[in-house]
């Protein structure tokens, strides 16, 4: 997992150290909390694998989750469990433009607020680089890379312009170890 911050005024250091696990990196609220209530953090596809656990500890420590998908239904369990005040399920394709706009806008409208956005989502594909048609190695970059762009845009100009004036917030970007190494057959993925 990579890791990379937009903090608009004091830099917050956050754990590098691969041996952690995901539930020490969100076990200290008050570090990443904006303010006294509970800190909010956005992720991106929370259907499955490391997004949907991430958002389940998030919750379980009794922080607030904005967790999108492209079909909320997928999470509907949770809400049985957790209550609109703490848990918002939103609708959000990152190739969709306008599905991150309505996230970002209900988010304010909800709590107001945001301190972490997580992009997560992302997708694989392996296969020779000659052999791959140019239209599914496109839309492995829609996702993978223009999708963490138009979320990290909408993230930072929602840590300048709806947080408070000087607070900024955490944009935390899951990367891959293939995006430092390469590897055989995943090409496109690794370029990521
Ligand atoms: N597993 C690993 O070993 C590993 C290692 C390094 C990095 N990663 C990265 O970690 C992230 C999560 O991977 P995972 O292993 O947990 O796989 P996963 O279970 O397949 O999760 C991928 C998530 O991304 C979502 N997604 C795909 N396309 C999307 C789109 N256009 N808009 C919104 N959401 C979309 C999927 O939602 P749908 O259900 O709607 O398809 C799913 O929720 C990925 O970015 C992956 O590259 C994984």
């Amino acid at each position: 997992m990579t890791l990379f911050a937009s903090v608009e005024s004091s830099p917050v250091s956050l754990p590098h150290a691969p041996s952690k696990s995901l539930a020490q990196y969100v076990s200290k609220p008050s570090k990443y909390s904006l303010t006294h209530a509970a800190p909010s953090t956005t992720v991106t596809g929370t259907s499955s694998g490391l997004g949907k656990s991430l958002a389940e500890v998030v919750l379980h420590k009794g922080d607030i989750v904005v967790a999108t998908l492209r079909k909320p239904s997928v999470l509907a369990p949770l809400t049985k469990q957790y209550p609109p005040t703490q848990l918002l399920l939103l609708p959000l394709d990152v190739t969709c433009p306008s599905d991150i706009t309505a996230a970002f806008t209900r988010t304010q409208e909800v709590f107001g607020r945001l301190d972490v956005v997580f992009n997560n989502a992302g997708c694989t594909m392996t296969g020779e680089v000659e052999s791959t048609a140019d239209a599914d190695a496109r839309a492995l970059f829609e996702v993978n890379f223009w999708g963490m762009v138009g979320v990290s845009r909408a993230a930072v100009k929602f840590f300048r312009e709806v947080n408070p004036p000087g607070k900024g917030g955490i944009l935390l970007q899951n990367s891959s170890m293939m995006s430092i190494t390469g590897g055989a057959g995943i090409a496109f993925y690794s370029a990521r």
